[in-house]
């Protein structure tokens, strides 16, 4: 509930939404919203992690599951999968627009693929908050701007603001 939102998606634009583990509770909204633009990309680390998978098959137009372990779609993270199909929908690139909420592990890592790639994006960023009205400092990201808040101007950044 605090700080901004994901920016709109142009009308021209390939949503790709990227979530990690319990990251799915902020990217489903967006998925809600997109619907049949949306291809959303979700992993865990098991089956066990993934959530609300049949209301997710009817929302988006393509999900893509991945496992570490395996035990549900591809085995691999989320970013390999992501990598394989940047790769094979290169001719799109300048049309998906990257939403992207999870560990900061896997949000640096598609930040980075996505700026490799030349592809324009977002990332919700999860920190520890201790009080939520921009006074503690606690919640702080490195920025190209200098430190920010995540609580107040964040929770989502440019991906190519972040300094990981
Ligand atoms: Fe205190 Fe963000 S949680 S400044």
């Amino acid at each position: 509930p605090l700080g901004n939102g994901y920016p709109e998606a142009p009308d021209n634009s390939l949503p790709i939404l990227i979530a990690g583990g319990v990251g799915i509770a902020s990217i489903f909204p967006l998925a809600e919203k997109l619907s049949d633009k949306a291809h959303l990309f979700y992993g865990g680390r098991n089956k066990d992690e993934l959530l609300i998978l049949d209301k997710l098959r009817g929302t988006v137009k393509e999900l893509a599951i991945s496992t570490d372990d395996g035990s549900l779609g591809e085995k691999g993270t989320v970013v390999d999968m992501l990598n394989k199909f940047l790769t094979q929908h290169s001719s799109l690139t300048s049309q998906h627009l990257i939403y992207a909420c999870g560990p900061h592990p896997m949000l640096e890592a598609v930040s980075k693929l996505a700026l490799e790639k030349g592809l324009r994006g977002y990332v919700s960023m999860e920190e520890s908050m201790a009080c939520g009205v921009g006074a503690c400092l606690s919640c702080v990201v490195k920025t190209k701007d200098g430190y920010k808040r995540v609580c107040k101007e964040g929770p989502v950044f440019d991906a190519e603001e972040i300094i990981w």
